[in-house]
């Protein structure tokens, strides 16, 4: 049942890329430049009057939604607030009927999630829930759904039904976007290519398991980790932060890459395991700028960065691990 593996995790690892094709499966036109979400109540004069997102969430679902905020206020133009779902009720959220409220629960039957859909639909908002289980409590509920067609999650630990999650964001942006006229054509069929390239870039990313395992080894022996990064890199610094403390019991801490300066650089001692993520071309000099902050205090810093950056980041880093991307033309 866990089809040669180990674990229920590292097989659902590996599950993604499949994961990623079911869930655009069907939501992508033939001619790859128009997202379909055929499921979608929502009809395009509510969606031409939203005047603000609400995502709302718990666990790795809310880091999902983190990512959702920049990606709908990027492609849509649209403001977005993403909350923790047992904070919303209590902070007095402003809901109207104006409101898309999206609540992400990979299980659909978590109770705070769902009190938070119910809070919403009581002042009038429209409730998307992404989920990855059909006929599940908060997808009965909700007003409209997108179901990440991740599978079965059985470890406790979210992989695959995050990264659908993401999936499932960028369909919906691109969605809204084309309907509100926020972002051109081309600027659509562009993101849609990236997307389908996606399942086999990652199909190579978990081929150099083994590179990983390496440097996995070598944090095993410490205590504390810090993750930074900046704007999206920053919210999959938390998640990864997240799952490492979940799973190894490692404490760590992810930290926005400018903000560390603030508050805990003089954690930063001699060693200490840094991953910096640095995927954002728009902030790269920034955070590289933030990596010779630590490096100079003696952490131990692994970049994760594009294969065209493997090299310049090497002067500053001791080890960079890069992720595989195709830049469509
Ligand atoms: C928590 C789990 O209880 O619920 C997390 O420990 C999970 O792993 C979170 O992310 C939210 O779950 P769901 O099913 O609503 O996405």
């Amino acid at each position: 049942e866990k089809g040669g593996f180990e674990h229920f995790m590292l097989k659902e690892i590996h599950e993604q890329p499949k994961a990623y094709r079911d869930t655009m499966r069907g939501r992508i036109d033939a001619s790859g430049k128009h997202v379909v979400l055929p499921e979608l109540k929502l009809n395009s004069e509510q969606i031409k009057n939203i005047r603000n997102v609400q995502i709302v969430a718990c666990g790795t679902a809310y880091h999902a939604g983190l990512v959702g905020r920049s990606v709908i206020e990027q492609l849509v133009k649209i403001p977005v607030e993403t909350d923790v779902a047992s904070e919303y009720r209590y902070r007095s959220p402003i809901i109207t009927p104006e409101t898309l409220v999206i609540v992400v629960s990979q299980s659909g039957e978590t109770t705070d999630t769902l009190a938070a859909l119910r809070e919403a639909q009581s002042h009038g908002a429209h409730v998307l829930a992404i989920t990855n289980v059909v006929g599940s409590s908060i997808a009965r509920d909700a007003d409209d759904v997108i179901t990440t067609l991740a599978g079965p999650e059985i470890a406790v630990a979210s992989t695959k039904a995050y990264t659908s999650q993401l999936i499932a964001f960028y369909l919906l942006g691109l969605y809204l976007a084309e309907v509100r006229g926020t972002q051109t054509p081309e600027q659509i069929a562009h993101i849609i290519a990236a997307m389908q390239a996606l399942p086999e870039q990652v199909e190579k990313m978990l081929s150099q398991a083994d590179a990983i395992k390496d440097f996995a080894e070598q944090i095993s022996k410490h205590e504390d980790l810090f993750f930074i990064g900046r704007g999206l890199d920053y919210a999959v610094a938390q998640e990864g932060s997240l799952k490492l403390k979940e799973i190894s019991y490692i404490h760590s801490e992810a930290y926005p890459a400018g903000e560390l300066k603030h508050g805990t650089l003089a954690l930063i001692e001699d060693e200490i395991p840094v991953i910096a993520l640095a995927t954002q071309e728009s902030v790269l000099e920034k955070t590289v700028s933030n990596i010779k902050e630590v490096k100079a205090r003696g952490a131990e810093v692994m970049a994760i960065t594009f294969e065209e950056h493997v090299a310049g980041l090497l002067k500053s880093v001791d080890q960079a691990f890069a992720i595989i991307t195709h830049i469509v033309p």
